[in-house]
């Protein structure tokens, strides 16, 4: 089996790790206890780009378990964790001597290059064909796959120009390389039953790819099933922000004045639990709607340019780009905190830091280094810009993970069964599908649901079994 991770003899505690999150997963479990028999995956080739934790780990072995011939890579150069990596491609029988699993391609702390090699070497089966279905984070192997179609068509891959930035130099040069006359990526994405997009970021692109006509192949948004968005960019980012910042600084949160920018989703995890650690926290907003919601949830609302220099920690979550500046980074308090927990490490300018004249960068530790101004005053940033949650922690637990990755197996089942259901678009999972994945989450939790009266579901006008919500209502 071909891999390569950073050590497999992490692969016994990696394995312990995952026997505790299946408990804690119990959609996930009662997925693979309901197509045990049926493998409705069987003859899918999914390559998988998302967060190598111990989490993805319990959802690679989900998928394998339904039939699956899986490949992995991380979605990002700092999220995964090594021992969740090695235990992958040990497999649950394996040994580190003769490995039984998944080819995994992650380890914490890759280079640029590497990283885009990693996802290279997961679209390559052995016999060399490529995968027939996609399960993106963030959406770069579908990128991958629709530029190197888009330049194999056109003859040729652009020259890149000197201001692109240098990960977009990277991805041509790669392209280059693996352009070929047998016509590789046009095949794989002509293979290509269809892809299911793990977050918001991702979505953004294939809605625009697919309004361009660009779209090669459908794709399913799982960002936006109630059960993933509504709880893991919220309450996963409640919890995972606080682990973040933990581990990277341990300051003391109570007091501190937190900067939040963005009231979406993630937004909203971030400031609530900022503030449960009693930060006094200021909210950023672009949107009326998200800013009056900030306010009468009892948070300031401001510009960035009112409170940078008076903030103690800033926390980006708005999945956009330049929130905040080098500019602004140069008017912060000394020893301020810098963080982005949105999907890419554009939404602070760490391009434009560096290129700030006399700027001494420090490293504390991995993930965590000074900035240092010539005035002598300095600022904190967590995982050079990169979301903090899974460079400086380990990301979301277990039980919220269980909400997405089921909605995520529920996907790929869907695109791999009823292809033909699915001509080139993107889409939503319906919502009895929706209610299934919270309804497998209940009884962990103790709750016990109100059964409808068959007249209360006339007078509301539902069935007794749901859907209860039309697609409309917003949660
Ligand atoms: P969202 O669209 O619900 O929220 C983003 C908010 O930022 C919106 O309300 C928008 O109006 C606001 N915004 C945009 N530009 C702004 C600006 N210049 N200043 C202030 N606010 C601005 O998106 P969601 O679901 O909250 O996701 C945000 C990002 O987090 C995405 O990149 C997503 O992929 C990522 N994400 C990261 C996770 C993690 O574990 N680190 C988990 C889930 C999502």
């Amino acid at each position: 089996m071909d891999f390569k991770v950073a050590d497999l003899a992490l692969a016994d505690f990696g394995r312990r790790e995952i026997q505790l999150a299946e408990h804690e997963m119990p959609g996930l479990m009662a997925v693979r206890r309901e197509y045990a028999e049926t493998r409705p995956l069987a003859g899918a080739k999914i390559m998988g780009s998302l967060h190598m934790t111990i989490q993805t780990a319990v959802l690679i072995e989900t998928l394998v378990a339904l039939g699956a011939d899986v490949r992995w890579v991380s979605c990002n150069i700092f999220s995964t964790q090594d021992h969740a990596a090695a235990a992958v491609v040990v497999g649950p029988e394996g040994t580190t001597d003769a490995p039984k699993g998944v080819p995994v391609f992650a380890w914490k702390g890759e280079t640029l290059e590497e990283y885009w090699w990693c996802t290279d070497q997961a679209l390559r089966w052995p016999d060399g064909t490529g995968p027939n279905m996609i399960l993106d984070d963030g959406g770069d192997a579908t990128l991958l796959v629709h530029k190197g179609a888009e330049y194999e068509k056109a003859g040729a891959v652009p020259s890149p120009a000197e201001e692109d930035p240098e990960e977009w130099k990277i991805i041509l040069d790669l392209l280059r390389r693996t352009v070929t006359d047998e016509n590789r990526w046009t095949t794989v994405a002509a293979s290509i039953k269809g892809v299911t997009e793990e977050t918001t970021t991702g979505v953004h692109r294939l809605y625009e790819m697919f309004k361009a006509g660009t779209l090669l192949f459908p794709a399913i948004n799982v960002n936006d099933s109630v059960t993933k968005s509504k709880f893991d960019n919220k309450y996963g980012c409640r919890h995972s922000v606080i682990d973040g910042l933990n581990r990277a600084t341990d300051v003391l949160i109570g007091g501190k004045v937190a900067v939040v920018c963005g009231y979406g989703d993630v937004g909203k995890g971030c400031a609530d639990a900022l503030r449960g650690q009693g930060a006094r926290v200021i909210v950023t907003e672009i949107d009326p709607i998200c800013a009056l919601q900030a306010a009468m949830d009892g948070f300031q609302v401001t510009t960035l340019e009112d409170v940078v220099g008076i903030a103690d920690i800033f926390v980006t979550t708005t999945g956009n780009f330049d929130i905040i500046t080098a500019g602004h980074m140069g008017r912060m308090k000394h020893n301020a905190i810098v963080s982005n927990i949105g999907h890419f490490d554009n939404e602070i300018d760490m391009a434009g830091l560096a290129k700030t004249p006399g700027i001494v960068k420090t490293e504390v530790k991995p993930q965590v280094h000074t900035w240092t101004f010539p005035d002598g005053h300095q600022i904190i940033v967590l995982a050079e810009g990169r979301l903090m949650n899974l460079g400086c922690a380990t990301g979301h637990p277990s039980f919220v993970m269980s909400n997405s990755f089921t909605n995520q197996v529920i996907a790929q089942i869907e695109l791999f069964t009823k292809t033909e259901q699915y001509p080139i678009g993107v889409y939503v999972l319906p919502k009895h599908l929706d209610e299934k994945v919270a309804r497998l989450h209940l009884d962990a939790l103790g709750v016990k649901l109100t059964t409808l009266s068959k007249a209360q579901a006339e007078y509301i006008g539902v069935d007794i079994e749901g859907p209860y919500k039309p697609d409309h209502y917003r949660y």
